[in-house]
């Protein structure tokens, strides 16, 4: 008997070690005590070397300073991070540095995974019309795993800024236009990639970024200055700040942008006043890359000595490659312009995420060669990007149902800059690998068709083509084909950072190229695959179908294709509208009425519109069509007068009346007709997204509360006010289809 106790308890003994050795388990108190024994062990130096971050020169991403000290720094404890190192072998070694050095303090790795790292997911902006809560997180789980595989602990992302402004290029790396929305997506990415929490092998901290309002860059050109009313803020930009926060977001990187005046990186009114002190916020800080150093460009600071006292006193914890920190901080101290405190407080934030990511307790539990084979490029990893990428694919246009095509056709022509490339679907922000496979749509339809059907192929033109040489060849080969599908749009790296554009229609003469191919009569499908919204009016009123397929990254063909054969009923939505031209940007669907509405567009008679195009955008943000047609119908309240303690029930049926099973994203907005301040004339309060068999129906229900119909009111504080409101229940925010009012009453 003694024997099986013994042998139990070894057992027992063997499996808490295993377990330690997966998720260190230190309670909050612990870790704030091995924090404070640790901080006062540091000299002035060991401290503000926690406080700086280099990029490794593998890989920058940002303008690159000259600094060929840094493993050296990293042996002298002068620095807390680096960015842009990646892999097991390389985390290992550039940590074994700082095991050199007299504290032993490990170094975070920080990367921007920010759709995927080994596989490619489509771009964020993709990914938010799927409107599927479950698939963006599994993107952002899967992207954790294969990153903290990898030996990363920390991903530059979830960036959750809004923007009413496709010039902008990073637009693709949002949520799109609305707040509602981007906050649901926000809390979901951060939860992807934190998983189970700090701590777990396959866990990563997230960064919300960029904090804040950086995509209300005037004009759409990056960088630009941001000025907006506080209600803006509060309305629009810092929502899904606060559910980034609210899901756990371990970190938040600042912005490049000035906001009213300050940049955001020496904010405090950001910083301070709200993250940490409104909202309470736990964690660190960590610049935007080099902008502490950037406020003397800005012109608010007078050198980087300036910048580093300013930042750090906003609230700007880490400086990520400005250098500002690492040669100002100390004599900064020493000049009593930055009290020791606001330091501490820094490299406290910052220790405590090392330890609660287990790092003291094994500074290379992440550089694990053998768990990186295994996680990395998974068959199960590409399977998630595949559901995901169909997931964002939006229907714009079906004609006569051209689409699904048969499987029986007999040939088909694929036409275009982009049918076969395969870098264009990674998107800008995606981790490059010189061995990755990217499918392209043409290698997807060979995947799909059978043998029955033939594939021909003509480039036609390239993306930024000013020459039509090559049309006659795409004529004569679509002249071949029983229908064509078109591949246009845009270069990875024509959307993204730095790739602001004043004139966002099809580039080159691709537009010309859709008119040559249509003029041949032949059914003629268009894949419009960018980052951003782009102005195509011609061929969207003559293309007989069009479907935006952004960039879907490793398995755009594959999930392409899925879609144009009918294997996946597309139900995507747009987060972000498209506008008809550049002139009317902003444009965006919760607009103000102004006194003089312009119901029916073209600004006649005095009304707000322009006189030479209609009010409304091409595609209206939440537009998507699907194969199938759904009715809504038997709209009904359970009251029409509530009290702000008051819930509202609101149901309706849903009814699939075609002939496919598909996906709807039944959306329900709200109107506040009167208030103390004007509101807009509609906002979205709540959408579900059902899957009905053909000739299914299914009751939806949306519940209103106080939280619901609250606002910032004239004093800008959060609260309900008295009054009717319009409630819509559409498939878009231009298709509503069920209508009524309610009331609320003090
Ligand atoms: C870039 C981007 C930021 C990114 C950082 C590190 O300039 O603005 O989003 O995370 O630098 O690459």
């Amino acid at each position: 008997m003694q024997k099986r106790i013994l042998t139990i308890l070894c057992l027992l003994l063997i499996a808490c070690c295993v377990l330690a050795q997966q998720t260190p388990q230190h309670t909050a108190d612990a870790i704030d005590r091995k924090v404070d024994a640790l901080l006062a062990k540091m000299t002035l130096d060991e401290k503000i070397g926690q406080l700086n971050q280099y990029t490794s020169d593998r890989l920058a991403t940002g303008p690159l300073t000259e600094n060929s000290s840094k493993f050296q720094d990293i042996k002298d404890g002068k620095l807390g991070s680096m960015l842009n190192v990646k892999g097991a072998k390389e985390t290992r070694m550039v940590q074994e540095l700082a095991m050199q050095s007299r504290l032993k303090i490990p170094l975070l790795f920080g990367l921007d995974v920010i759709h995927g790292y080994r596989v490619t997911f489509p771009v964020p902006l993709a990914e938010a019309a799927s409107w599927d809560m479950q698939a963006i997180q599994t993107s952002a789980r899967v992207a954790g795993k294969e990153a903290a595989a990898a030996g990363l602990h920390w991903t530059f992302a979830p960036m959750v800024d809004i923007t009413r402004d496709p010039r902008w290029g990073r637009v693709m790396e949002g949520a799109g236009e609305d707040p509602y929305l981007a906050s649901l997506i926000a809390g979901a990415r951060v939860k992807g990639f934190q998983g189970n929490g700090l701590g777990s092998l396959d866990a990563i901290m997230a960064c919300a970024k960029h904090f804040a309002a950086y995509g209300a860059a005037i004009g759409g050109r990056d960088y630009n200055t941001a000025d907006i009313s506080d209600r803006t803020l509060w309305e629009t930009y810092l929502p899904p700040f606060k559910a980034a926060l609210d899901a756990g977001a371990a970190t938040f990187m600042n912005g490049f942008n000035e906001l009213n005046g300050i940049p955001a990186t020496g904010n405090s009114y950001l910083q301070k006043d709200i993250l940490k002190g409104k909202w309470n916020y736990k964690g660190f800080v960590v610049s935007d890359w080099g902008s502490i150093g950037e406020m003397v460009q800005h012109g608010y600071a007078r050198n980087s000595k300036q910048a580093a006292e300013l930042a750090i006193t906003a609230g700007s914890d880490m400086d990520m490659e400005s250098h500002a920190y690492i040669n100002n901080m100390a004599q900064l101290v020493k000049e009593n312009k930055v009290p020791i405190a606001l330091i501490d407080d820094a490299v406290k934030r910052i220790l405590q995420k090392k330890f609660e990511m287990g790092l003291f307790d094994d500074p290379y539990r992440f550089s694990n060669e053998e768990r990186e084979k295994k996680e990395l490029n998974s068959p199960e990893n590409r399977a998630a990007a595949r559901e995901v990428a169909k997931k964002s694919i939006v229907l714009l246009k079906n004609d006569k149902q051209l689409l699904p095509l048969s499987k029986n056709l007999k040939t088909i022509a694929v036409i275009g800059p982009l049918a076969k490339s395969n870098i264009d679907m990674m998107g800008f922000w995606s981790v490059k690998w010189d061995d990755d496979h990217l499918v392209s749509l043409y290698e997807g339809l060979e995947n799909k068709v059978g043998k029955n059907t033939r594939l021909l192929y003509a480039q036609g033109c390239d993306v930024t083509d000013t020459s039509k040489s090559n049309f006659a060849q795409a004529v004569a080969t679509a002249m071949q084909a029983d229908v064509v599908i078109l591949a246009i749009g845009e270069h990875y790296d024509m959307t993204g950072e730095a790739k602001s554009r004043a004139n966002i229609h099809l580039p080159g003469v691709q537009e010309d190229l859709v008119k040559a191919i249509k003029a041949t009569g032949k059914p003629v499908v268009v894949l419009t695959m960018s980052g951003r919204p782009m102005i195509f009016n011609w061929t969207a009123d003559n293309a007989d179908a069009i479907l935006q397929t952004w960039w879907l990254g490793s398995e755009a063909g594959n999930a392409i294709a899925d879609v144009l054969f009918g294997d996946y009923n597309p139900a995507g939505k747009l987060p972000i509208s498209f506008p008809r031209s550049e002139g009317q940007i902003p444009v965006y669907y919760n607009y103000k009425s102004t006194g003089r509405p312009s119901a029916n567009d073209m600004g006649i008679n005095y009304r707000s519109g322009y006189n030479d195009i209609q009010n409304s955008p091409r595609y209206a943000f939440g537009y998507g069509l699907s194969y199938t047609q759904f009715a809504l119908t038997d709209l009904k309240l359970d009251r029409t007068t509530l009290t702000a303690n008051d819930k509202l029930n609101v149901s309706c049926t849903l009814k699939n009346t075609g002939n496919y099973a598909g996906e709807e994203v039944v959306q329900l907005y709200l109107r506040d007709e009167f208030a103390s301040v004007t509101r807009p004339v509609k906002e979205l309060k709540g959408f579900e997204k059902i899957y009905l068999k053909a000739g299914e129906s299914k009751t939806i229900n949306f519940v209103i509360d106080k939280e619901t119909l609250s606002f910032y009111d004239q004093k800008m504080n959060w609260a309900t006010e008295p009054g009717t409101f319009q409630l819509m229940i559409g498939n878009s925010s231009d298709h509503i289809l069920l209508k009524s009012k309610f009331e609320l009453v003090k």
